[in-house]
């Protein structure tokens, strides 16, 4: 009993959600805990709240925690929507001694791309997830493999960053109407097509709980599909990230 289950935990910009993860079904198998993330969102008060939410489910196995930024080798390199304190954080070790369990550190965007992949009938040929949240997060997949921290939401774009024209906080906090902000993706989505050429692009993000709302506004050569496990899919890659990390 429990032997493939890990713990994922997905820290973003406005919230940090965790629960534990049957790794070879793709699911949760308790309740989903969300905490708001703190302001400031300093590493230390991160922590605090990581560890809340692994005491509030009494788990005492591997955990996996995504990070919005760059994540080399359990170290966070950048840090666009989350505090500066991020930058250099060798967050593997911290969060390995004050949990005092296996941990194993990744990009947001990059642990959904492996949950979908893993959780996909086909993950055959070239799949790009985008997150679509506070930033825009990509991973990049061939064959079901990951190419981590692309970050294609960092694409200049009309002087400014893709993630600031484009991202789904425009909608849900500057009450952005749907149809402007599709357009613009549209624009986002038409440059990551001409750069890479996928077979398929996920979108995922919170913003994927209302796929069949936008999807008719949106254009794509590719197939352009919803992440099949919605807002949970970073869970999900995070806890199979720590499964296969900490083995
Ligand atoms: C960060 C990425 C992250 C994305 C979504 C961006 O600002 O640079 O690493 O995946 O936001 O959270």
């Amino acid at each position: 009993m429990g032997i493939a289950e890990a713990m994922g935990i997905d820290i973003g910009g406005s919230g940090i959600k965790g629960a534990p993860v049957d790794v070879v079904a793709g699911r949760l198998t308790e309740r989903r805990v969300r905490l708001k993330t703190p302001d400031p969102s300093t590493p230390s008060n991160v922590a605090e709240a990581v560890a809340k939410l692994v005491a509030d489910h009494d788990w005492n196995g591997p955990v996996g925690i995504t990070v919005p930024g760059v994540v080399l080798d359990g170290v966070v390199a950048t840090a666009a929507n989350i505090d500066d304190g991020w930058v250099g954080f060798d967050a593997r070790e911290h969060f390995t001694r004050a949990l005092g369990l296996p941990v194993a550190i990744i990009n947001d965007a990059d642990a959904a791309g492996l949950a979908e992949a893993r959780f996909d009938g086909d993950p055959s040929g070239v799949v790009i997830l985008l997150t679509f949240g506070t930033g825009i997060g990509s991973a990049l997949l061939h064959d079901g493999k990951l190419v981590p921290n692309t970050e294609l939401g960092h694409l200049e774009f009309h002087g400014d960053k893709a993630e600031t024209y484009a991202a789904a906080r425009l909608v849900k906090r500057e009450s952005m109407q749907i149809e402007w902000w599709a357009e613009r993706v549209n624009e986002f989505l038409a440059y990551v097509e001409l750069l890479f050429s996928p077979d398929r692009i996920i979108m995922g993000g919170g913003i994927s709980k209302r796929f069949d709302e936008f999807a008719p506004l949106l254009t794509t050569r590719c197939t352009l599909e919803p992440a099949r496990l919605r807002n949970n899919a970073g869970i999900v890659g995070a806890a199979l990230f720590a499964m296969e990390e900490t083995a």
